[in-house]
């Protein structure tokens, strides 16, 4: 291989990367584990895409598996042009900052101290203020470069540590973050807010959701997210697990996360989680939960990379708990798109499923239709219970009243009629 790069999970070497030629086209890619990986007590497989073999891998199997670790769209243009790379080059931008990635894959060269006399600023606080007026999408993104930290995703994110003082501070390079941050969005305000709802609603009403928190960092408000692939004892991160989503343990490249792009649909990733993955009845019911409350709540944000599984070192696999779930219904239908991100039914909107809808969705994804209805109204009558005190809450906390008063209202009605599509009288 011309470029090889190591990759190392759990911080033990396992294989190297590559591309060979010069175009840096999908086919060009190369992947190979190492002997003694294969060799050893109880290796695991980097992802389902990749099962554990002698022989190299090439194409677009590699370079859709890896791309996937990557940002998107304006973050990683920031990034681009902050690091002086070609733009759209994922082999450049993983040499760039993959050094941490999501889970436990660090990519490139080992981790180590910085060189000597590198001093790097680590409390959040002041690389920002340093930063200064920079407030463009991927401004905080950017400031995990030096120390090569990559998180997918199209919104402007940070990995962090919050201190036991509640301080936030930047990793050192191979030290575990413990929370993601992602500052308030320029393009669509109100964004934090909604995402705290959508996330901290799921986790009242009893779905495995990520736990997070309002914070203020300089001058923007922001969420903290606390990071669901690590191991934690006495309330402490201890290590790493790691975790690959559904665009990637089925294949396809980060671009094609919706389904209207020719991306992965429902009735695909219900086939990894009980056929392939045979991940048994409590990731059923959190697959099912995750469409259901989506629906409910007007997340038609819901695509294949907003689903992930979780793997412990010993080969333990299982559902990542639920994250990014945004009430999209609740902002102005100019700004964003209200079709389903993967397809249920017919639908074309994600507040216009219908019961017709669940019943194509149970047939296709393999779940008895009335299993289906019932656990689809039982979670909207859930929302419908739960949202004002959630609301209030937050509030409390400090989101936007009025913002949240109307999204309150929106998800009410929405978790309605809902609701009457799940109980109409003609059961069937
Ligand atoms: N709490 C968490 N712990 C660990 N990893 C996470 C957590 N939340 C998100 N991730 C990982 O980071 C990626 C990006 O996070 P997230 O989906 O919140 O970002 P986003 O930019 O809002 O996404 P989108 O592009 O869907 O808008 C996820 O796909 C997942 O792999
Ligand atoms: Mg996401």
């Amino acid at each position: 291989m011309s470029d090889t790069l190591d990759v190392r999970l759990f911080g033990q070497l396992i294989a190297q990367v590559g591309i060979e030629g010069d175009y840096r086209s999908p086919e060009e890619w190369r992947f190979q584990y190492r002997p003694d990986y294969l060799a050893s007590t109880q290796p695991i497989p980097l992802s389902v895409t990749l099962p554990l073999q002698d022989e190299p891998f090439a194409g677009a199997v590699i370079a859709n598996w890896f791309g996937n670790l990557l940002p998107e769209g304006a973050v990683r243009e920031t990034i681009e042009r902050r690091l002086r790379l070609p733009p759209r080059d994922n082999f450049a931008l993983l040499v760039a900052i993959g050094g941490e990635c999501a889970g436990a894959v660090s990519v490139g060269p080992e981790a180590g101290s910085p060189e000597p006399g590198q001093k790097m600023e680590s409390d959040l606080e002041t690389l920002i203020r340093e930063q200064g007026n920079d407030v463009g999408d991927g401004a905080w993104a950017a400031l995990g470069s030096p120390r090569r930290l990559s998180l997918a995703g199209a919104q402007d994110k940070i990995a962090v540590i919050r201190m036991a003082d509640g301080r936030l501070t930047l990793p050192a390079i191979g030290e575990p973050s413990t929370h993601i941050l992602k500052p308030e969005s320029r393009r669509l305000p109100g964004l934090r807010d909604l995402e705290a709802l959508g996330l901290r609603l799921a986790r009242t009403i009893g779905l495995n959701a990520v736990q997070v928190r309002l914070v203020r960092v300089g001058d923007r408000r922001a969420l903290l997210v606390e990071r669901y692939d690590r191991t934690h004892e006495d309330g402490k991160p201890t290590s790493r697990l790691h975790q690959e989503d559904f665009c990637q343990a089925l294949g396809y490249p980060a671009e094609l996360k919706y389904e209207s792009l020719g991306g992965p649909s429902l009735a695909r990733c219900a086939d990894l989680i009980r056929n392939r993955m045979r991940l048994g009845p409590n990731a059923l019911q959190q697959f099912l939960d995750w469409v259901a409350y989506s629906v409910i709540i007007g997340n038609a944000d819901a695509h294949a990379k907003n689903l992930s599984l979780l793997y412990t070192p010993e080969g333990g696999r299982q559902l990542a708990p639920c994250y990014d779930l945004v009430p999209i219904l609740t902002l102005p239908e100019s700004m964003v798109d209200r079709e389903p991100a993967l397809r249920i039914g017919i639908a074309r909107r994600i507040d216009a499923v219908t019961r017709s809808d669940w019943q194509s969705f149970a047939m296709a994804t393999g779940y008895a239709p009335r299993f289906v209805l019932e656990r689809v109204a039982t979670l909207a009558h859930a929302v419908a219970a739960s949202i004002g005190s959630v609301s209030d809450q937050l509030v409390s906390e400090g989101a936007d009243a009025k913002r949240l008063e109307a999204a309150v209202f929106a998800i009410s009605g929405n978790a309605d009629r809902v609701l009457r599509q799940c109980e109409r009288m003609d059961q069937g």
